[in-house]
């Protein structure tokens, strides 16, 4: 079989000899046709299908759509399982695997022979897990995000993943609701396939790959039943062949610019917090300079346009019958940078500029927006976060965003759960609850803990929020006062360590400052009383991932997996 296309994966089925046969003969147990090694396009599916990870269970059959298009296009697909993510599930948190995925899709996409990849995703942490991987392999590669569940029904109204489990909790505590009522309700919030249908996390990272440029415009929104999401997933099979036929590799994609535009997307969507990890982590994979304070400093001018749970009413289906992603990229105009090339060829302003919104009270326009310019991610600094943490404004409560209160320390979340229901709680609505070593070292994997439930005795009096400070993450689908992402975190030695009980803490958004109000010879002497916790684990990946993880305004990373290798194989043992 002659090397005839000059293609990366004929070096594996173009060969002669004995190493060729094995190439080969070993696939054609399958049953292809010899058609298949002459040189066309291989195109890689990465699936996180899981029956473990229920948000992406039908990516099995998203997949096959994607081959449809792979062979129309003149390319040979081949599926194969990357780690699967399931956000609810995995303990001690999803998080502490996605750099584990992002290193299992990488070295599997450079060890096999394969042109181009479609990365299949939908749960939190393999959207962003699967960047990384395709940034660092720098093969062309395309996403298909899973798409939304449909709209959450109970008695007669709309809930929204994750979100209506928040407030259901609070209504269970304050006896607003019964178990039994909850119980019959969490079925009613699930009803199809699909990741949650809030601008949680896997809503903004799937806006934020089509923000990016790396999937077809209006992949994040169609909810997962469509069947456009299917016609996109076959779409998809057909670009990625010409992806490989220009070379238009991620690098080319996911430039400066295109990160920019992601973060302007993802203040106009009220997105989540994580997206700021996640771009983070994907851009030191690139080389692409991208600091904390972008997030804060290109999102000042951008408004939130996008009324959706958690910040807003709406859910991802009515974003998309409202004109889906492209309608906001559209409203945003001269925000964004309408030149950045996309996985179409074509401009971000090619793929926009007739997107048309039919829903105004969903996606606002730029002019009467839902929430003014300054209601996005503000990062913060202080004595308290030398090197920065996030508060997501639109989802805090206004009055709260300048506050002075007494802090109320705890060093697990358990350690706070233990006592929330406590009536004797020394509590009130101006502390300052302070949950710490939850960060990436500490936790480990850096957890959705920071929003912890208000204590039961205030929620009972009517406290519906209160200042929280965390070293871990929220979730998307959140809301409350909280701030999040302290850097350094606790674990790491950070001054969150050193806070105690009773200290005075400021918070002052409008001016991004937060301050632990102790003098500095005092922190000094409890610096020098305290010691690190001890590793997390003795061995294995958790040892390998506190041993190497990099703290959350970089990305939270791990310190060797920044950068790519490309996708060269330096070396064929056949
Ligand atoms: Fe999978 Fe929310 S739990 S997207």
């Amino acid at each position: 079989m002659a090397n005839n296309g000059g293609r990366r994966s004929t070096e594996w089925f173009g060969a002669t000899g004995r190493a060729g046969m094995a190439y080969r003969s070993w696939m054609r147990s399958q049953g292809f046709t010899t058609e298949v090694f002459d040189g066309r396009p291989v195109i890689g599916i990465a699936t996180t299908w899981s029956e473990l990870a229920p948000c992406n269970v039908h990516l099995h059959r998203v997949a096959e759509s994607v081959k449809r298009g792979v062979w129309q296009a003149g390319g040979f697909p081949l599926e194969f399982p990357a780690m699967a993510l399931g956000e609810t599930l995995l303990r001690p948190t999803a998080m502490l695997y996605r750099n584990l995925l992002a290193m299992e899709a990488e070295e599997l996409i450079r060890a096999n022979p394969l042109d181009g990849v479609v990365l299949l995703s939908g749960c939190d942490k393999t959207t962003p897990g699967l960047l990384m991987a395709a940034a660092s392999t720098d093969l062309p590669a395309i996403m298909v995000t899973g798409g939304p569940k449909l709209n959450g029904k109970y008695q007669g109204t709309d809930v929204g993943s994750g979100t209506a489990v928040w407030r259901w909790e609070e209504d269970l505590v304050a006896g607003r609701m019964t178990q039994e009522e909850c119980f019959f309700a969490e079925g009613c919030m699930s009803r199809s396939d699909g990741h949650c249908m809030t601008m949680g996390t896997a809503s903004t990272m799937a806006s934020m790959a089509e923000a990016l440029g790396m999937q077809l415009p209006y992949s994040a929104t169609w909810p997962a039943p469509d069947s456009r999401r299917y016609e996109t997933a076959q779409r998809a099979g057909q670009v990625i062949v010409d992806l490989v036929n220009s070379d238009l590799t991620p690098s080319k994609i996911m430039t400066r610019q295109a990160f920019e535009n992601a973060i302007r997307v993802n203040a106009a969507i009220g997105g989540s917090t994580n997206a700021v990890i996640h771009l983070l982590a994907i851009a030191g994979r690139l080389g692409v300079p991208l600091s904390l304070d972008d997030f804060d400093a290109l999102a000042a001018d951008v408004p939130t346009l996008v009324n959706l749970q958690p910040s807003g009413k709406y859910l991802m289906e009515d974003f998309c019958y409202a004109g889906g992603l492209p309608a906001v990229m559209r409203e945003l105009g001269g925000l964004l940078h309408g030149d950045a090339i996309t996985v179409t060829g074509k401009t971000v302003y090619e793929n926009v500029s007739y997107a048309p919104c039919w829903n105004r009270d969903v996606i606002h326009p730029l002019d009467k927006p839902f929430q003014p310019v300054g209601t996005g991610t503000a990062v913060l600094r202080g004595n308290l976060a030398p090197d920065g943490a996030v508060i997501k404004q639109s989802a805090a409560s206004p009055h709260l965003l300048k506050h002075r209160g007494r802090a109320l320390v705890f060093d697990s979340p358990e350690a706070y759960h233990a006592v929330v229901a406590d009536p004797e709680l020394d509590a009130d609505e101006n502390t300052v609850l302070v949950v710490r070593y939850c960060g990436p070292k500490g936790y480990p994997g850096m957890p959705e803990v920071s929003n912890v439930p208000l204590p039961k005795k205030l929620l009972q009096r009517g406290v519906r929020d209160m200042v929280r400070i965390c070293d871990g993450r929220m979730s998307g689908t959140a809301y409350g006062t909280v701030v999040l992402h302290v850097t350094p975190e606790a674990a790491a030695g950070g001054p969150l360590a050193l806070v105690r009980t009773g200290d005075w803490i400021t918070l002052d958004v409008p001016s991004r400052a937060l301050t632990l109000e102790v003098p500095d010879d005092e922190l000094a002497r409890r610096r020098a009383a305290w010691t690190a916790p001890p590793p997390a684990a003795a061995r294995g990946w958790t040892r390998l991932y506190t041993d190497h993880v990099l703290q959350a305004d970089t990305g939270a990373d791990l310190d060797f997996l920044v950068g790519g290798s490309g996708h060269e194989v330096p070396r064929d043992s056949h």
